[in-house]
């Protein structure tokens, strides 16, 4: 069978985290390395053997023999780059969240839809094995009442992220998680945030939903954990959903597996999101990728964020910043 062949645009931290996972997957090609920078590109492609890089996305979507991109760049440029891609006819990655505004998002949708290319919004915990088993244990607690998801990170990584509201950049993913869950239409958004560190947008973000059938839903986000001098961050996630008949629950989803060096004092290590064990991607990240390959082959039928879903989660999420926003004491 013919290796799948893939380009990167976008080739930051993220970028570069992409590569070295799909290194690790068999029956791939990474035909191009793109970026606005040369210099960015090629130090993402040093050490890959037969790859291009280029700033010219025309020249990556003018590839014939590309199959698909993977859109890693700033939020408010997936559409730029998904679009042109998804137009001329490759499949597409995008990175979460789909767009910033509905008018981009809406525009990806209708790309998707008239290419029949599959667009996948990279929500990696549809992927993790206790976020997804979870789901399908929903039928065992009856009706969902209340969820309450929570991610909480370093302060150190806010410097490169608080340049999207924190619900469209980083919440998205529980509002993301909260839809799945309780497949009802938001029909009010309660944002409430606070600055603290002083940056382009607030660093503490709480969002209160509430369903048209009813259910409620907390997504809390802040960016306070102390900035770590070793190269673990510190963060803490989760989601709790209660149902009629009873209660489910992910509980800071890397936990189980610390480290105390002399070094680096205690640490938590990653075994869920992009851990790699015997050369091969094992978290929600490696089978997201996995997932998306396979698809792409005819192998599986696709099971990740639909467009129109992950168009739904920044409508919500672009409904809690505003909403935020209009409260004189929540800046
Ligand atoms: N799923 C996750 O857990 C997760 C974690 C981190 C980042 N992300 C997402 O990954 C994406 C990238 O994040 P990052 O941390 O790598 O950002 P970054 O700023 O480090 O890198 C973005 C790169 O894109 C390049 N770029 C900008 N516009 C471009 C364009 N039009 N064409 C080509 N290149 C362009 C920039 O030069 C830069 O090198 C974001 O959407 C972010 O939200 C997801």
């Amino acid at each position: 069978m013919q290796n799948v062949s893939l380009a990167i645009v976008g080739a930051g931290e993220f970028g570069r985290r992409y590569v070295q996972s799909l290194q690790e997957l068999s029956g791939i090609d990474i035909r191009w390395i793109c970026d606005h920078s040369a210099e960015k590109a090629q130090s993402v492609a040093d050490g890959l053997s037969d790859t291009r890089i280029t700033t010219d996305l025309t020249e990556v979507c003018a590839d014939k023999a590309l199959d698909a991109v993977i859109v890693v760049t700033p939020e408010n440029a997936h559409r730029v780059v998904a679009e042109q891609a998804l137009q001329a006819g490759k499949h597409v990655i995008v990175e979460k969240p789909l767009a910033t505004t509905a008018e981009d998002a809406q525009a990806l949708v209708d790309a998707a839809k008239s290419s029949g290319k599959l667009l996948m919004t990279a929500f990696l915990l549809r992927f993790d094995y206790r976020y997804a088993r979870l789901q399908q244990q929903l039928t065992e607690i009856g009706t969902v009442r209340n969820v309450y998801a929570y991610r909480n990170f370093d302060r150190s990584l806010f410097a490169l992220y608080s340049r999207t509201h924190s619900f469209l950049e980083n919440a998205i993913h529980d509002i993301d998680l909260v839809l799945w869950y309780v497949q009802s239409r938001v029909k009010k958004a309660h944002g409430f945030c606070r600055n603290t560190l002083g940056r382009e947008n607030p660093d503490v973000n709480w969002g209160v939903l509430e369903f048209e059938n009813d259910a409620i839903a907390v997504v809390q986000t802040s960016w306070l954990y102390p900035p770590q001098a070793h190269e673990r961050l510190q963060w803490n996630t989760g989601v709790q959903v209660m149902g009629d008949q009873g209660v489910l629950e992910v509980r800071f989803d890397s936990d189980g597996f610390r480290a105390s060096t002399e070094n680096a004092g205690q640490l938590v290590l990653d075994q869920t999101g992009w851990a790699t064990i015997h050369d091969e991607p094992r978290g929600a990240f490696g089978a997201m990728l996995r997932h998306f390959i396979k698809c792409l082959r005819g192998e599986s039928e696709y099971c990740g964020t639909t467009p129109e879903e992950a168009m739904e989660s920044l409508r919500v999420a672009t409904m809690l910043a505003e909403d935020s926003s209009s409260k004189s004491d929540s800046t």
